[in-house]
């Protein structure tokens, strides 16, 4: 043999012995895929994932970090080794802080090399860090909400492998038992995700109705963005979700089970299918996963045991998805009555925060703000009066103006919605909530209250809510004057643009009232942005 020829067989030996490690590590790692997808349960999900990735990436300690803006702290949601006790510290300490202000992730072989490196928790605990991987942790909406923190690799040093599949695990997992929000966006991600794993031409993601029987899909690639429904009575699709057992079809056409109609339809021809059903924690089927055309050949069992992995990550998107719906729909609820109890003290302001609300969401709308910053803007609009409940009756609905102490009791609202927003435990999106609400009487000249800041140090949402408030105070009745016209109303804010409110935000208002005044449809319902 030449040794050209031994050179070869050694290449390839080395190459099949780098193949089997990547298909361990692949194993392994759809293996905790699979774990954590049946785990529901967030307490015990949050020590099992980091478990796991100090398991996989062989690492001694792993530590999950939360930030908490409102402090500029971090504190230990999870610590190996440090058992039920928290830790708490300041964010502009150390390399964790440093990876969560930047969204950067940190990789270094020695962490006592660092001058950043903030050695305090080794002292606490006696333990030694040599080697550290810092991983920042994004929620849905891209915020930084924490960050995972490895420490001494066993085996060598941290790599930037360890550190890739560390990014995946954390921003998969962590995320999804924090905050929980399924949509069309990431359901087709998952049809991608699963069309390029099975190598498959189209695939299609069908949530059951029990109601009226049938099959609704969320994502179905080459249907260009129609939807379809289909009976339960009918195809592959239809068994799969009532028997709860999968399909795998090599030809379809010669299967009486599979209905045409769907390709006659679209003019599309199926030639293999693999179908699985997406049960809950109970067994329940929500849904069903249909991939078709293999692109060589038929699916494999690899293909289904990957499916089937999938269906238990999307089984419990679907399921949290529907809580959280569920559970938002129930907190606007309660938000809307809580405005509207504090609106009906005064015949004449009934309908005022709902109304603010349509108008700030309206002026909202016309400046392009994103969906988060419009939900915030919608709980501080229903709530900004909510202190009202703290002022005597009989000063709000008083038939002639207030005397000037009379006057500083109704002020005082202000202070009373910030104290009572603070004691709500609102998410952490809403964090803003009760400074935007408690500045709607401030004003840019600063000639407004309670603090009579001036126009920097208003935040920008307060200053739409204020010409939301003031537009719709005109243009109603109040008990010492008649309601303005709109034009009138107008031309009083118009008279104060660029001194006491903000000119674009007026004009924003100008341009949705006329955009409603002339539809049929009325203004929109601003609950459904959220
Ligand atoms: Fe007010």
């Amino acid at each position: 043999m030449t040794s050209k020829s031994e050179d070869t067989v050694k290449n390839l030996k080395e190459k099949v012995r780098q193949l089997a490690s990547e298909n361990r590590r692949l194993k392994s790692f759809i293996g905790i895929d699979k774990s954590l997808g049946l785990e529901r349960d967030i307490d015990r999900l949050l020590p099992l994932v980091m478990t796991k990735i100090s398991e996989f990436l062989d690492a001694e300690r792993s530590t999950l970090f939360l930030v908490d803006w409102e402090r500029m702290s971090l504190w230990t949601k999870f610590a190996q080794g440090l058992g039920k006790e928290t830790i708490n510290i300041k964010l502009k300490m150390g390399l964790v802080g440093l990876s969560v202000i930047t969204g950067e992730t940190v990789n270094l072989p020695n962490a006592y090399e660092d001058p950043r490196f903030n050695s305090d928790i080794d002292e606490l605990t006696g333990f030694r860090t040599e080697s550290i991987l810092i991983v920042p942790v994004y929620n849905r909406q891209s915020e930084i909400i924490g960050a995972v923190e490895l420490l001494n690799k066993n085996t060598g040093l941290f790599t930037k492998e360890d550190q890739e599949v560390s990014e995946r695990i954390v921003s998969k997992f962590i995320d999804d038992g924090l905050t929980e929000k399924v949509n069309k966006q990431n359901a087709a991600e998952l049809i991608h995700e699963i069309r390029q794993f099975t190598s498959c031409a189209r695939g299609s993601f069908f949530i059951l109705n029990r109601q009226n029987g049938s099959l609704h899909t969320i994502v179905s690639e080459g249907l260009k963005g129609r939807e379809i429904s289909l009976s339960i009575n009918l195809g592959v699709a239809g068994l799969v979700a009532i028997t709860g057992e999968w399909l795998n079809i090599q030809d379809v056409y010669a299967d009486s089970r599979f209905d045409r109609s769907t390709d006659e339809k679209t003019g599309y021809r199926t030639r293999c299918i693999l179908c699985v059903p997406i049960k809950n924690h109970s067994g329940e089927i929500l849904g069903v996963l249909e991939t078709i055309n293999k692109k060589n050949g038929t699916f494999s069992n690899s293909d289904m045991e990957a499916l089937k992995t999938l269906t238990a990550n999307i089984a419990i998107h679907i399921e949290n998805a529907t809580l959280f719906s569920e559970q938002n729909r129930q907190f606007k609820s309660i938000l809307k009555v809580m405005a509207a109890s504090i609106d009906a003290k005064d015949p004449l302001t009934a309908g005022h925060s709902e109304n603010v609300t349509k108008y700030a969401i309206g002026i909202a709308t016309e400046l392009g703000f994103g969906e988060t910053e419009r939900d915030v803007l919608c709980i501080a609009a229903l709530l900004h009066d909510y202190g009202k409940i703290g002022v005597d009756d009989i000063i709000l609905k008083k038939p002639a103006r207030l005397t000037p102490q009379e006057y500083d009791i109704v002020k005082n609202h202000v202070r009373i919605t910030k104290n009572i927003l603070n004691k709500m435990s609102l998410s952490r999106k809403y964090r803003t909530v009760s400074l935007v609400a408690s500045c709607h009487h401030e004003l840019m000249d600063g000639s407004g209250y309670p603090d009579g800041i001036t126009a920097d140090d208003i935040p920008f949402m307060s200053k739409i809510l204020t010409v939301a408030d003031v537009f719709e105070a005109l243009t109603a009745d109040r008990h010492y004057r008649k309601a303005h016209t709109s034009e009138q109303a107008f031309e009083e804010l118009e008279k104060y643009a660029g001194i006491k409110y903000d000119s674009n935000i007026i004009r924003a208002l100008k341009s949705f009232w006329g955009k409603n005044q002339t539809s049929d449809s009325g203004f929109e319902d601003p609950f459904r942005y959220s």
